[in-house]
C-alpha cells in the first residue's frame, strides 16, 4: 500500500473508534474509555490532519462535530421564551392579582395560581417528537436559540426517550439548567457565581467538556404541545415527572395574598439551606384555559409574574478575623469565613466594623 493510503486508513479507523465511543458516551449513557484516553485519541486524529493536509479535504473529523465550530447552530424557537416581569412586595402582588381579575372579568371568585421557586440558572428548552428527544436550545435571544442538544443530552436526569403512548406526539419541555452551590466549590475555572459558570458549561463547544461539569436542571414549564393534553400548570409537572423530569418539589397550590404571602416567608427562610440558589418565586395561574385567556405582552406573560426575594443572608462559621489597614491607616477587622454563596456570589470575607 503506498503512504498515503496507509495514513488515510488509518485515520479512518481512529474517526470510527472515535464515533463509536460517542455513540457509547452520548446514546447509550456508557463510556468504555476514560476521559483521558478519549482525549488522546480526538488529539491523534487531530496531530494526523495537521501533519497531511489532504485528510481535511476528506471532511470527516466535521461528522464527528469536531474541530469545535465556531458558532453554535442558530434554531428559531416554536414558540417565544419570554421573560417575566417582576414583583417586589405585597403590593405588587396586589396589583398583579386584580389586574388578573379585571382582564378575566372576574368578580368574586379567587384565582388559583401555582407557587414555584425561581431558579437562578439558564434556560433551556427540549424539544421531543414522538417521545424522542430532537431537539436541545439555549434561550438565546427569545425568538432564537442556539442548538445545544449535545451540551444538554450529558446532564443526569434529561430523559432523551418518553415511553409513554400517552405523551403528545410533539412535547416541548422548558426548565432551568444549573449547578449546585456545593459543586460550584469544587469545580475550577474563574466563575463568579454558580449561574455563570452554568452559562459557560452549557455553552462549551465540545460536550466532553460539558460533561465534566456537574449540571442539574428543573423543569418548570412547555413551549408547543400537540396535541395538548393539560388543564393545569400542576397537572403538566406532576406528568413529566412521572415521564421522569425533574421538577421542584418546593412548589404549592395558593389561593389569595395571605396565601402567597405565607408561601413566600417559608421559602425564603429556608432558602440559604437549598443547594441552588433561588431569587424569587414564580406565581402562575394555574389554569392553562385561563392563561391562554390572559395571553402576554411582547416581553412576558399576564399569566405569572416574579416576586422577588429581599437581599439574601445566610449563615456561615467564622475561621479567622484578620485585622485589615487600609491606605489612611484606618484598621477594620474582617472576618475570613467558611465560602458560602450568598445571591449567586460566593463570600469567604465580611468586614465587621458594622454590627449589621
Ligand atoms: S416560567 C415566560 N418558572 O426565569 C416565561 N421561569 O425571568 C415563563 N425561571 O426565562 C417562565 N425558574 O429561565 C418560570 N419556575 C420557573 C422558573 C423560571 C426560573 C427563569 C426562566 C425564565 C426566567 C424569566
Amino acid at each position: 500500500m503506498n503512504r498515503k493510503l496507509e495514513i488515510i486508513e488509518n485515520y479512518k479507523k481512529k474517526i470510527d473508534l472515535l464515533k463509536k465511543h460517542n455513540k457509547s458516551y452520548f446514546d447509550q449513557n456508557n463510556p468504555k474509555i476514560s476521559d483521558s484516553q478519549y482525549d488522546i485519541l480526538k488529539k491523534e486524529i487531530l496531530d494526523l490532519e495537521k501533519k497531511n493536509n489532504f485528510l481535511k479535504k476528506l471532511n470527516l473529523s466535521s461528522l464527528v462535530g469536531f474541530p469545535p465550530s465556531n458558532k453554535f447552530k442558530k434554531i428559531k424557537h416554536l414558540k417565544p421564551m419570554l421573560s417575566l416581569s417582576n414583583a417586589f412586595d405585597k403590593k405588587d402582588m396586589e396589583d398583579f392579582l386584580s389586574k388578573i381579575n379585571n382582564f378575566l372579568n372576574n368578580k368574586d371568585k379567587n384565582i388559583e395560581l401555582f407557587s414555584e421557586p425561581k431558579i437562578d440558572g439558564i434556560s433551556a428548552t427540549l424539544i421531543y417528537e414522538k417521545g424522542k428527544l430532537v431537539k436541545g436550545l439555549s434561550r438565546g435571544d427569545g425568538l432564537t436559540g442556539e442548538d445545544i442538544l449535545e451540551n444538554l443530552k450529558t446532564i443526569k436526569g434529561i430523559p432523551k426517550k418518553i415511553e409513554d403512548v400517552n405523551c403528545p406526539s410533539l412535547l416541548e419541555v422548558r426548565g432551568e439548567i444549573y449547578i449546585g452551590k456545593k459543586d460550584f466549590k469544587h469545580i475550577k475555572g474563574n466563575f463568579a457565581n454558580p449561574r455563570n459558570a452554568a452559562g459557560g458549561s452549557l455553552r462549551q463547544k465540545d460536550s466532553r467538556q460539558t460533561s465534566k461539569i456537574p449540571l442539574k436542571y428543573f423543569a418548570y414549564g412547555f413551549g408547543a404541545i400537540e396535541p395538548m393534553i393539560f388543564k393545569t400548570q400542576s397537572e403538566f409537572l406532576e406528568k413529566i415527572y412521572n415521564w421522569g423530569f425533574y421538577t421542584n418539589p418546593l412548589v404549592k397550590k395558593v389561593n389569595n395574598i395571605h396565601e402567597i404571602e405565607r408561601q413566600h416567608l417559608q421559602i425564603d427562610s429556608i432558602r440559604s439551606s437549598l443547594d441552588y440558589d433561588i431569587d424569587g418565586i414564580v406565581y402562575k395561574v394555574n389554569d392553562l384555559k385561563l392563561q391562554s385567556r390572559l395571553g402576554s405582552t411582547s416581553n412576558s406573560p399576564r399569566w405569572a409574574i416574579a416576586y422577588k426575594f429581599s437581599a439574601e443572608k445566610a449563615v456561615t462559621k467564622i475561621k479567622d478575623i484578620i485585622i485589615q489597614v487600609g491606605r489612611t491607616g484606618a484598621i477594620t477587622p474582617v472576618a475570613k469565613v467558611e465560602p458560602v454563596t450568598v445571591g449567586g456570589v460566593v463570600v469567604s470575607n465580611a468586614t465587621l466594623h458594622n454590627e449589621d
